[in-house]
């Protein structure tokens, strides 16, 4: 990596007149040589509100989180001297150490693009402490490490710490198969962790015997401990493999933490879910995450017997699957560049960044999650959040639309493919045609959220559609495309799933339609209400970008408000649920939205602890959830 000749620091200041505060920035010079007719852009989810209010610099270009900036006239920044200036008018203030500049770079006179470093936002006049500890100590009253809990466990810790597990001699292929594979997912995660299980018998070790009882549920399973053996039942391949991930995670705990946990001489575990639906999502749009991290954060979701990764293949910044029939969406829609039509966002600088996953390494995803019991949800986020689309592919827009007549909540303007255009369609049938042959789920996902209210009002095209059909606004204009979308699904074997606006403006045929609540819990209700199965994603509980304490040096998001691990633990989506009603929750998901994770550590700091605490709602009964239990047990959790 080459050293910044430039580094940008921005701290936050309180105003007296504004509660959005303002941003001071500080461009230093750590080159040979002094810079003049210089431009300084920077990427950060605390937009300005044009036209702005700027102190010693003029703003020369916004576009959602990128802003770009020159000096007064003349103004020239010698070696080791620094420029400084503010930027006010906000649209909120800044909240967290990841508010400010995640990035920035400065553009020469002779129009060479160089990086300037940055850190994290500083803070003027208020506190700046770290969190206090998120997680207690905790206290395991029964000393077994299972995450999650089980339904039913009555066991007695034994003295010793079996060697290893192995399957007794005469077992079948498809049981050795299903021991390889869980001993494989624990190498993967634990490398340096003694092995679970072995396939020779072994001294000091305990047999494990396979039975198929045809009568329990796919996903549930029972153990049956004694001294001499462990007898494990299921009806097939999830059960045994729940069964066996359970008894690495005993082993694995007993090994870790000898002084916490303990293996079982004798007893029963029987399992089975509280939800069918265990999700997790992972946005790739706003940072792109290669395909081994794609499939370890997999192998971890297997690892909490969490059974969907909802993959979020697009969104305004990026477009990350790879079509055949329109090369352009990846050659153009998944790469952001000072000098390309997507400019650098959230945490890009000087070098055009890139990245999606060909059809082939999407389908080995595939294949990874199903050797796993997880099934791969695609999204394509339409027909809001489609920048990266129609950069792509930039006949899709209405020629007449005026260029800026709506905006996005994150600030993107006219990024919604126009239902009036008929090439959207066919375009989006290709796209479909090729999904159907990576992804076997029976939903697609395909958004449905944040179409910015007055979308397409000034598209001309789409007037003539409200009036030909008689629809009401954006709203009735988004109802008619999704319609059209769930009959193209249908036409190709799939049901759609989406976020919970897909029920506005009319909404779409509610049967067998999946909509995820995001918004408030509530919203939840008023969708299983309308008919529509529910998967709850509240972000006030589930959306894992957000902060996890109120102090400053805490990093994520906060529009959705403080979520510390134990809310995320303890919160309960069927609470309000009118009992004629649970029969709709299909369950609940995790989603991991990316803008603020620009770094491994930040992955890491805000996925866990509550990744698991999801895992463990979304399968252990509520009342069997024990806040100080979990927190015992979840130290042990692996990392991306
Ligand atoms: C969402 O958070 N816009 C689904």
């Amino acid at each position: 990596m080459t050293k910044a000749s430039f580094r940008l620091e921005n701290t936050w200041r309180p105003l007296a007149n504004d509660p959005a505060g303002a941003l001071d920035f500080t461009l230093i010079n750590l080159s040979d040589a002094p810079i003049r007719d210089f431009k300084l852009a920077y990427t950060t989810l605390t937009r300005v509100k044009e036209p702005g209010v700027f102190d010693n610099a003029v703003l020369l270009k916004r576009n959602a989180n990128f802003h770009q900036f020159a000096p007064p006239a003349g103004f020239v920044l010698e070696p080791g001297a620094a420029w400084r200036f503010s930027v006010a008018s906000l649209w909120r203030r800044a909240r967290h150490r990841t508010d400010g500049a995640k990035s920035a770079y400065v553009t020469l006179a002779d129009g060479s693009h160089h990086d300037a470093a940055v850190i994290d936002c500083q803070i003027e006049g208020l506190p700046s402490e770290l969190a206090p500890a998120l997680l207690p100590a905790g206290e395991a009253k029964q000393p077994f490490a299972l995450l999650p809990w089980p339904v039913k466990v009555d066991l007695s810790a034994g003295d010793l710490i079996p060697v290893a597990l192995y399957p007794v001699s005469g077992t079948g292929l498809e049981d050795l198969r299903a021991v390889d594979d869980v001993l494989s997912l624990h190498y993967r995660l634990f490398a340096d962790a003694p092995a679970p299980f072995v396939f020779a018998t072994v001294e000091g070790g305990r047999p494990i015997r396979f039975a198929r009882r045809e009568e329990l549920a796919p996903e549930a399973f029972e153990i049956a401990f004694s001294r001499e053996e462990i007898v494990l039942s299921s009806a097939g391949k999830a059960g045994r493999q729940y069964a066996l991930t359970a008894l690495a995670h005993l082993l694995h705990g007993a090994k870790s933490d000898p002084k916490m946990f303990r293996f079982p001489a004798s007893g029963q575990i029987a399992d089975s879910p509280r939800y069918a639906w265990r999700g997790c999502h992972l946005d790739v749009s706003r940072q792109f995450f290669p395909t081994a991290d794609v499939e370890r954060l997999i192998d971890i979701l297997a690892w909490f017997r969490l059974n969907t990764f909802h993959w979020h293949l697009s969104d305004d910044e990026a477009w990350r699957l790879e079509i055949k029939a329109f090369p352009e969406l990846t050659t153009v829609g998944a790469l952001r560049g000072p000098d390309e039509p997507l400019l650098p966002q959230l945490g890009n600088g000087a070098k055009p960044v890139g990245g999606f996953y060909t059809q082939e390494e999407a389908r080995a995803v595939v294949a990874h999650a199903a050797s796993l019991c997880v099934e791969v949800v695609p999204e394509i986020d339409i027909p809001g959040h489609s920048t990266a689309m129609l950069a792509a592919l930039p006949d899709l827009a209405d020629g007449q639309e005026a260029p800026e007549s709506y905006r996005s909540v994150q600030g993107y303007p006219n990024n919604a493919l126009n239902p009036a255009i008929e090439a959207t369609y066919d375009v989006l049938g290709k796209v479909f045609d090729e999904m159907v042959t990576i992804f076997t789920a029976p939903v697609i996902h395909v958004g449905g959220d944040e179409v910015a209210d007055n979308t397409w009002m000034a598209s001309p095209l789409a007037r003539s559609l409200m009036d030909k059909h008689g629809l009401d606004g954006t709203f009735g204009l988004q109802s008619f495309f999704m319609k059209r979308i769930q009959e193209m699904l249908k036409a190709r074997g799939r049901r759609l799933a989406g976020w919970d606006e897909v029920s506005h403006g009319g909404g779409v045929t509610p049967e067998g339609t999946l909509l995820m609540a995001w918004r408030a819990p509530e919203v939840g209700i008023q969708l299983a209400k309308e008919g529509y199965d529910v998967v709850m994603t509240p972000g006030q509980a589930y959306y894992l970008d957000m902060v996890q304490d109120e102090a400053w040096q805490e990093p994520g998001a906060s529009w959705a408000g403080t979520v510390p691990p134990k809310h995320t633990y303890t919160f309960e989506a069927a609470g309000e649920f009118p009992e004629e009603l649970k029969p709709r929750l299909k369950g609940v998901q995790a989603c991991i939205w990316a803008e603020n994770f620009i770094s491994r550590d930040y992955f890491n700091h805000l996925v866990f602890p509550r990744l698991p605490a999801i895992a463990e709602a979304a399968w252990t009964p509520r009342d069997n959830k024990d806040w100080l239990r979990f927190a015992a047990i979840v130290r042990l959790s692996p990392r991306l």
